[in-house]
């Protein structure tokens, strides 16, 4: 079960189906439209790190200049399923091989019948490498064209980002290069064209079409006989090099046949499913959304480049304009940390590298240490855009205070940073870099708490947890519970660096200004920060949460939009309707410091009120974890699959926007943390399952890597609910 496939082509359904049918190669990504392109498409190509501001829009994604194009005419006439009849139509994607491929019998207009196919993947052997084949056996005897071409004629939905600066031809094969124009970035392409099949070639030219060049071949083509061409493309940014022209050529240049790319290619993706696969008996839709959520998490995963992050939909949509969130850190790096350390530790680097911008955002607030943006792209600055049109009325502008007040980014990422270290035994990355990133955001958040004298206790005022719906709240448990947790572990590791690296450990005190005052302050604030817990162990999200109207998702029922749609953006903030999971998020993260019943009490009460079905796509995937943690197992089922679905069957109707990232990386936990059960001890020790499968489920195995060694899990009917 390894592939995705369709029969049907709806013009309705194209931005679902190019997300869903996006191949990459962690360098760039290329979503699913088709090579002859249709009106309403949404073609694009996002390379990682190639931003560019507009003065309307924050920095975003350019789209990159446009590797498909291929046009096809049979005796002159167009190939397109928008005109003439398409007798037969199917689609794959080979998610073992990240291959795309499209076989169309048409029928055109003018009554010539031929069967056109397509082959495409981003070489994972060769991040630089593109390859498309296009074959096409005619029923007639005629002239069969093929146009190929690279088209720097792209936009972001409207917007234009690239300056033409070059093309051209050079030894057979032709290129272009673009410039971003405000960030000025360079791209080139080079294209070489092969043919292949046994339909004769009997013209080829270059045709120089300014920001379009394009390579048409000609076939005296015979009923019966296969006219194939194949389509190399080379890419190169000036964030590789500065001869991007050169390099684009250079490397077009490499000899290569359409076999050995894809034999290439396929044996890298071979070590990166025996690296990740999670297999699943019993449930062939759970099987098949896992690893549909995994490829689209490995081929948006950087592995050569610790510059760039994933973007919070991936590189496969315009949606969030590339922007990185939480969603890395907390839904993504588990991910890589337990099945590819490499990969986890280039988007911590990335973090680290922009520690500068960290601190500058806590400067200009007024505070010290490091305060990670909300929505970070690539200089680390922060890139929340203040306002936007409203979801349902595009008439009015809404206020986004994220980027001003959902602060507990800067402890999820110290979390990612603590987890990386325990998991992969990295003590040189720690030493060097993990350190300061702990140190200096719990510096942010000693600096952060508010005195409150009249209640002898600390307070972090005016914020947004992860529950969007709540804006301006007071003491959010998460966040506060969060910040203790980064406080806590800043002594942790000053005592571990004092054993393991002495020297680092005087410096980083002395860079850090890390005196006793400041650390007894640190502790004050551990001591105490408001986190209100009620004998019971219920936790109060916010202060004030339970004097707000009770609203039970079920009373919302039938309902086909989300709460906040339904009560409105001020007006939700009003009721206990939550947008996903905040104190039971919280004790996920923080698991080992909650008893098995405060748990279940947390969930009991906050389960009901939180809107799965139509909230944050970021809801279910935990919260399957936490029913799994209750023995809440049909919940579990049904918030995992849930997660699961959430853009192969567009559950929110916004899968066009790109894939939701953390919802796909959140299936990962939801088998392996919820189902399975996987436990690793504090110290990285060692772990254990406590396997609660879903009923049906006949087997789950999966591996993963603990300090260097790798883990195997097996779990089997016979073991259900006995390991
Ligand atoms: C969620 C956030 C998330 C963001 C990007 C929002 O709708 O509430 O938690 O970080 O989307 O995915």
């Amino acid at each position: 079960m390894w592939t995705l496939s369709d029969t049907t082509f709806t013009a309705r359904s194209q931005a679902h189906q190019e997300t869903i049918y996006t191949i990459g190669n962690g360098y760039l990504c290329t979503r699913g439209a088709m090579e002859e392109g249709y009106p309403d498409d949404r073609r694009a190509t996002f390379i990682h790190g190639v931003f560019d501001a507009a003065p309307i829009v924050v920095t975003e994604l350019a789209n990159a200049p446009d590797w498909l194009p291929v046009a096809i005419f049979l005796e002159g006439e167009r190939f397109s399923m928008a005109t003439g009849t398409v007798e037969s139509f199917t689609r794959a994607l080979d998610l073992r091989t990240g291959v795309l491929t499209r076989a169309v019998r048409w029928l055109s207009p003018g009554g010539r019948i031929a069967t056109i196919t397509f082959e495409r993947f981003a070489s994972l052997a060769d991040e630089h490498l593109l390859c498309l084949s296009c074959r096409v056996t005619p029923e007639f005897d005629g002239s069969i064209e093929i146009q190929a071409s690279l088209n720097g004629n792209t936009d972001n939905e409207g917007l234009a980002h690239w300056r033409w600066q070059a093309q051209g031809e050079s030894n057979g094969a032709i290129y272009l290069s673009n410039r971003t124009r405000q960030s000025g970035a360079d791209v080139a392409l080079a294209m070489r064209t092969q043919v292949e099949g046994t339909g004769q070639c009997v013209e080829q030219a270059f045709w120089n079409v300014q920001n379009a060049p394009t390579k048409m071949l000609k076939f005296a083509a015979k009923a019966g006989e296969t006219v194939a061409v194949n389509k190399f493309v080379s890419v190169f940014t000036s964030r590789d090099t500065a001869a991007v022209v050169e390099r684009a050529l250079q490397h077009a240049d490499t000899a290569i046949t359409w076999a050995d790319a894809l034999d290439a290619n396929a044996t890298a993706w071979a070590g990166e499913w025996e690296r990740n696969d999670i297999i699943i008996e019993g449930d062939e839709e759970a099987q098949i959304a896992m690893r549909f959520n995994l490829y689209q998490m490995l081929i948006a995963a950087p592995r050569h480049d610790d510059r760039v992050n994933i973007g919070a939909k991936t590189l496969s949509g315009f949606g969030y304009r590339g922007h990185s969130f939480w969603d890395t850190e907390i839904f993504m790096l588990p991910l890589f940390i337990y099945t590819a350390p490499h990969i986890a530790r280039n988007l911590l680097n990335y973090r680290y590298q922009r520690l500068p911008a960290a601190r500058h955002k806590a400067a200009a607030n007024g505070y010290e240490g490091a305060q990670f943006p909300w929505e970070s792209a690539d200089s680390g600055e922060e890139v929340t855009p203040t306002w936007v049109t409203h979801f349902a009325d595009r008439t009015k502008m809404v206020r986004i205070w994220t980027g001003d007040i959902e602060i507990h980014i800067s402890a999820d990422i110290a979390y990612a940073t603590c987890l990386y270290h325990r998991i992969t035994g990295d003590d040189a990355w720690f030493i060097a870099k993990g350190a300061e990133i702990v140190l200096d955001t719990a510096k942010f958040w000693g600096a952060r708490a508010e005195w409150n004298a009249a209640k002898d206790r600390y307070d972090i005022n005016d914020v947004i947890g992860p529950d969007e719906n709540h804006e301006h709240v007071n003491n959010n448990a998460y966040t506060n519970a969060m910040a203790q947790w980064n406080l806590r572990m800043a002594f942790t590791v000053l005592d571990w660096l004092k054993a393991h690296a002495p020297d680092v450990a005087a410096q980083i005190t002395i860079a850090l200004d890390l005196n006793e005052a400041r650390l007894a302050h640190w502790r004050e604030v551990i001591a105490k920060v408001l986190i209100h817990q009620e004998a019971s162990g219920l936790i109060e999200q916010f202060e004030g949460f339970y004097k707000l109207r009770p609203v039970l998702m079920a009373d919302l029922e039938p309902r086909s939009r989300s709460a906040q749609e339904i009560f409105g953006i001020e007006g939700a903030n009003h009721v206990q309707a939550i947008k996903q999971p905040d104190v039971l998020m919280m004790q996920y993260l923080l698991r080992d410091n909650y008893s098995a019943e405060t748990v279940r009490v947390n969930y009991d009460y906050y389960n009901p009120r939180t809107d799965l079905a139509y909230g944050s796509s970021l809801g279910p995937s935990i919260q399957a974890v936490m029913a799994c943690e209750v023995g809440d197992s049909e919940g579990a089922y049904e918030h995992f699959i849930r997660a699961a679905r959430a853009d192969l069957r567009d559950v929110r109707g916004n899968a066009g926007d790109g894939i939701h990232a953390a919802s796909a990386a959140g299936t990962w936990h939801s088998v392996v943390f919820g189902f399975a059960g996987l436990r690793v001890a504090p110290d990285g020790s060692g772990w254990t399952i406590r396997p609660r499968l879903p009923a049906h489920w006949k087997r789950l195995a999966f591996s993963f890597f603990l300090k260097g060694e790798r883990q195997q899990v097996d779990i089997t009917a016979q073991t259900f609910g006995t390991a």
